[in-house]
């Protein structure tokens, strides 16, 4: 459920109508529903009541300041896979103590800024990295916190781009050598082993891997304490699919409830690292037709979007559902086109040949499910601007990230002083008449 609806024939985010955002910011741009973000958390989280736990939204899906102080106010701590993500999440309230730290490459410099910030616990996923953290908090007299990020070796049917619980995939220490890891990190100064983290993938659409996943990490659990280990946290990752077209993921009650039979009572705190669960159904990217061309054999809705701005179309062959801001009539004659952007390449493909009403230059539309993934992952590819995210809270909206345009982008670059004098510019023509 979202709060982006037809009201009165046109689409509103809340109590906002699409139309005016476009008037003031200028379009493309990212909007975000406050409503959808809190309703998407608070069932997320209510869905756990019960159980001693902790969200981490993961800020890789959405890190614009304005949504990850949303979600603070909501008690959401930060799932970072860099020291940008943590300035990110320091920058709207987030507190050390509810950051976790993932990722396969973190930099001796990163260690050393997150345990210098106190972070609450760092997901340790290889050896080399261990042995680095372990030199890096004993020289700096502390103990780190760690989760050890196990590969459970568990597919988790989805895109191939996005699995990562699988022993092909880079991710966490395979499943053999954990025992061996643990007690190598028991032995090692500077190292507090708090416990196990697992992360399978991303767009989950079933319970059965995840079930799969969490009663090895149960197990596991429960041989580490054999051996002597203290386990007081169990991180279960995140993934949790959303509808983007026909998809029915499991709803957070089932998939909570999952959670508590398999691992209620092991007593572990229970970190969750939700993110496109939680904001990508809250986030739309309203762009306008630029051209609509008719071809011989199809016709072509040309956006002022592009793949730069929305990457997903092009990288996963992901769906995304747009429809027109003006609500089509009933009766509208539907005819299918290909949407693409301007870009100068072929893979600028949102969808083909889908069912639209007829559009005509200048008509708005929008993606819907675009609140994950969007606007973090957009380049200034072809000499692009990066686009205005806003935020809307009832009839209110705030612009939350401004347009960067070229010349801010091309204020970072400089002509080498080899070159020596820049060439004569061209100075415009007076125009005629
Ligand atoms: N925790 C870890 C360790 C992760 O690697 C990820 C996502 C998450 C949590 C959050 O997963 P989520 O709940 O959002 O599924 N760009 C791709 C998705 C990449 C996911 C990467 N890792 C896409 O647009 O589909």
């Amino acid at each position: 459920m979202d709060h982006f609806n037809y009201r009165n024939g046109e689409l509103y985010a809340e109590d906002v109508r699409v139309a005016d955002i476009a008037d003031t910011v200028g379009t493309p741009f990212y909007c975000y529903s406050t409503a959808t973000l809190t309703r998407h958390y608070t069932v997320f989280d209510e869905a756990l009541a019960g159980t001693d736990h902790q969200v981490y939204f993961a800020v890789k899906a959405n890190g614009n300041i304005g949504v990850l102080a949303t979600l603070a106010r909501l008690g959401a701590g930060a799932d970072i896979v860099s020291i940008g993500e943590m300035h990110r999440a320091h920058a709207a309230g987030i507190p050390s103590s509810k950051i976790v730290f993932s990722g396969v490459g973190k930099t001796a410099d990163e260690l050393r800024a997150a345990l210098a910030a106190g972070v609450h616990q760092i997901n340790v996923e290889s050896l080399p990295e261990l042995h680095l953290l372990s030199e890096i908090a004993a020289g700096m007299g502390v103990d780190a916190p760690v989760a050890i990020r196990v590969n459970p070796d568990v597919d988790a049917k989805t895109h191939k781009k996005i699995t990562t619980g699988l022993s092909e995939n880079k991710f966490g220490i395979a499943w053999e050598q954990a025992e061996a890891v643990f007690a190598e990190a028991a032995s090692l100064p500077g190292i507090d082993v708090v416990g196990v983290a697992v992360h399978i993938g991303s767009q989950l659409t079933d319970l059965a891997p995840y079930r799969a996943a969490y009663t090895k990490v149960r197990g596991l659990v429960e041989t580490l304490r054999g051996q002597g280990h203290d386990i007081r946290v169990v991180d279960l990752g995140g993934g949790l699919g959303i509808p983007y077209d026909a998809e029915n993921p499991p709803s957070p009650a089932d998939y909570g409830a999952m959670v508590k039979e398999v691992t209620g009572d092991l007593g572990c705190q229970l970190g969750f690292e939700p993110g496109r669960m939680i904001c990508g159904n809250a986030g739309i990217l309203v762009s306008s037709v630029i051209y609509v061309k008719e071809g011989v054999d199809r016709s072509f809705l040309i956006l002022d979007a592009a793949m730069n701005d929305l990457i997903r179309p092009a990288m996963y062959e992901a769906h995304h559902t747009v429809v027109p801001v003006r609500e089509p009539a009933t009766g509208d004659n539907m005819v299918p086109v290909d949407i693409v952007g301007p870009i100068c390449e072929s893979g600028d493909t949102f969808a083909k040949a889908r069912m639209m009403p007829r559009a005509a230059a200048g008509d708005l539309v929008a993606f819907r499910s675009a609140g994950a993934y969007g606007a973090v992952m957009a380049s200034t590819y072809n000499g692009r601007d990066l686009i205005p995210e806003v935020l809307v809270n009832g009839a209110e909206f705030s612009v939350v990230a401004a347009r960067l345009k070229v010349d801010d982008i091309m204020s970072r670059e400089s002509v080498p002083d080899w070159l020596g004098a820049p060439l004569p510019r061209d100075v415009p023509k007076e125009a005629s008449g």
